[in-house]
């Protein structure tokens, strides 16, 4: 699946930038409250302003501190897909409980260096495992290829039947990363700069898709 993140978009725009992706598979709504991560983004009131007028379902990252208070929220407002961060959260299997009860799939996100083994058996309450391939903050840097054995271990712990996931990579995916991500094990490739800053977003998704396709068949 290809997730353009809106963090990219025109934000006067947002109707129109969440039209000109149409053909994606979840659009990625990053929170920030500038105290998790320096950078301040939007929230609540906007995710519920872009669900009303989104052709695609809504992905939520929230990079924010004490997730347990809003998370629930932003399912019950109607995201496909809401993410915490590991680093934030004191009790993420309650977290995901709570997100599920409301209606929405539960995503643990981890930073580059957060390891996976200290999350393993919490994964089971979770739909999707979000693998930072940049530190959260900002969109437009470098992709850390470095992390992408945590990408390589979650899908190997799908494999064995323990848990189910989606494998989700964020940051710095583009043509020239998308395809070490998908053969890692990512199924879901979130990008940004990739999307939005292309003349044609349809066009960069229909060629990331295929990119991304082509290296999971290996
Ligand atoms: C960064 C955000 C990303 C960001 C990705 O903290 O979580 O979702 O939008 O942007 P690109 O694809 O430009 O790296
Ligand atoms: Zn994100």
């Amino acid at each position: 699946m290809i997730a353009p993140s809106l963090l990219s978009a025109d934000f006067a725009r947002l109707a129109d930038e969440a039209q000109r992706v149409a053909d994606a598979d979840w659009l990625h709504f990053d929170v920030m409250d500038a105290h998790f991560v320096p950078n301040l983004t939007f929230g609540l009131p906007v995710l519920k302003a872009v669900l009303a007028v989104s052709p695609v379902p809504l992905d939520c990252h929230l990079m924010i501190e004490n997730p347990e208070r809003w998370a629930p929220e932003y399912a019950e407002a109607g995201a496909r897909n809401v993410t915490v961060h590991a680093e934030a959260c004191s009790d993420p299997r309650a977290v995901a409980r709570d997100i599920r009860a409301a209606g929405a799939l539960a995503g643990l996100a981890l930073k580059p260096g957060t390891p996976l083994e200290d999350y393993v058996d919490v994964l089971p309450d979770f739909d999707t495992l979000l693998v930072m391939t940049v530190e959260p903050g900002f969109g437009g840097q470098k992709f850390i290829a470095d992390v992408l054995p945590k990408v390589t271990r979650a899908r190997e712990l799908t494999r064995t039947g323990r848990v189910q996931l989606f494998v989700e990579v964020d940051g710095g995916i583009n043509a020239d990363t998308i395809e070490q991500a998908a053969a890692a094990g990512a199924d879901v490739f979130v990008a940004g700069s990739a999307v939005y800053g292309a003349d044609d977003p349809a066009k960069a998704i229909a060629g990331l898709r295929a990119q991304a396709a082509a290296a999971m068949r290996g």
